[in-house]
């Protein structure tokens, strides 16, 4: 195809390449071509936060991001955060917390949660209501979604597993 660039990176812990057109954005990316479709679309103007993942350690709202920037980078989505077919902490934590009505906006909360714990291991409410300022959820409102990251902190203290990388 015309004008299209190569783009290599690494994908929940595995080397991709993809090629693109200049103007493709990395959630198109992620997920028509590479089938990662936890990172979802909402409003397409870094205001929602459903797009959510982690690039070259941190969240980025990856409907703002072109995927040709991404040449190189070390790149993780909800998809990476099960831990040998077992779900993470933090995703325990959601479930048993009942931090999830649709789940629309959940893969964006998991993985900027997962990001936050790995910044402020130990994070106060007001951290936790900061830190996910940005991941909008239009079902449940905040109550239970601050609990389920306080509960995943203290899961991630007693078996040390946020200190762990999202695995492929
Ligand atoms: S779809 Fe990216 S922030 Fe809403
Ligand atoms: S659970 Fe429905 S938008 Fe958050």
């Amino acid at each position: 195809m015309a004008n299209t660039h190569e783009v290599a990176f690494k994908l929940n812990g595995k080397d991709v390449q993809v090629s693109v057109v200049p103007r493709e954005l990395l959630i198109h990316t992620l997920r028509d071509r590479l089938a990662h479709t936890g990172p979802h679309v909402g409003c397409e103007t870094s205001h929602c936060g459903a797009c959510t993942v982690d690039l070259d350690g941190m969240s980025v709202k990856s409907c703002t991001v072109l995927t040709v920037q991404c040449d190189g980078a070390e790149l993780f989505t909800v998809e990476g955060l099960q831990q040998a077919g077992e779900l993470h902490a933090i995703q325990q934590a959601f479930h048993e917390e009942h931090a999830l009505q649709c789940g629309y906006c959940t893969p964006g909360m998991l993985i900027r949660a997962w990001r936050l714990l790995q910044e402020t291991p130990e994070p106060t409410e007001q951290d936790i209501r900061y830190g996910l300022a940005g991941n909008l959820c239009r079902c449940t409102g905040y109550q239970n979604i601050v609990k389920a990251v306080q509960s995943a902190a203290r899961k991630v203290a007693d078996h040390k597993v946020a200190a762990q990388a999202p695995s492929a």
